[in-house]
């Protein structure tokens, strides 16, 4: 993401606005505001950043420093099948960086890459589920699933991709 302006249609230059008007209630901080609009959307649109700015009487630089800092925060909208792999000790101890070379070489995807616009799977690295009992351990959209193989990682890949209706 970059600082620049991006360019919206007429028809979109007030909605980043009218958004933040929504969220950035009078003693509300930074972090609450981005949290419901990316609870609403699905990410924070760049667009945002500089009525955030103006909102909370910030830089245009310090909303940006924020939402880059936490990895939390998204800038573009998820794919539709966001798979979120425990790289932590207790996975790692019990596979799941194998199991990462399986994902990626099953959906032709990269963790923590940039993820293409019309990408259909989106692969991230976590680190503690709390499921350390039950590793390796991820999350396919945001349902969590334990003591997961390379098998099971393939049955629950078609069926979030069935439900979604995209083809890996
Ligand atoms: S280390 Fe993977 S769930 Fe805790």
């Amino acid at each position: 993401m970059t600082l620049e302006e991006p360019h919206l249609d007429d028809s979109l230059a007030s909605a980043p606005d009218q958004l933040v008007q929504r969220h950035a209630q009078p003693g509300r901080s930074l972090l609450a505001v981005l949290h419901a609009i990316q609870d609403e959307l699905g990410y924070v649109p760049p667009a945002t950043v500089a009525p955030l700015a103006r909102a909370m009487n910030l830089s245009r630089a310090e909303v940006h420093g924020v939402i880059t800092y936490y990895h939390h925060f998204r800038t573009q909208p998820a794919a539709p099948v966001t798979v979120q792999l425990c790289r932590a000790e207790a996975c790692r101890s019990m596979g799941t960086e194998a199991l990462a070379q399986h994902i990626e070489a099953r959906t032709a995807c990269r963790f923590d890459g940039e993820h293409q616009h019309d990408a259909t799977v989106e692969l991230e690295s976590v680190y503690c589920l709390g499921q350390c009992a039950l590793s390796p351990a991820l999350m396919i959209n945001g349902t969590l699933h334990a003591k997961v193989t390379p098998q099971k990682f393939d049955a629950l890949l078609a069926a979030a991709s069935k439900c979604v209706e995209v083809t890996v």
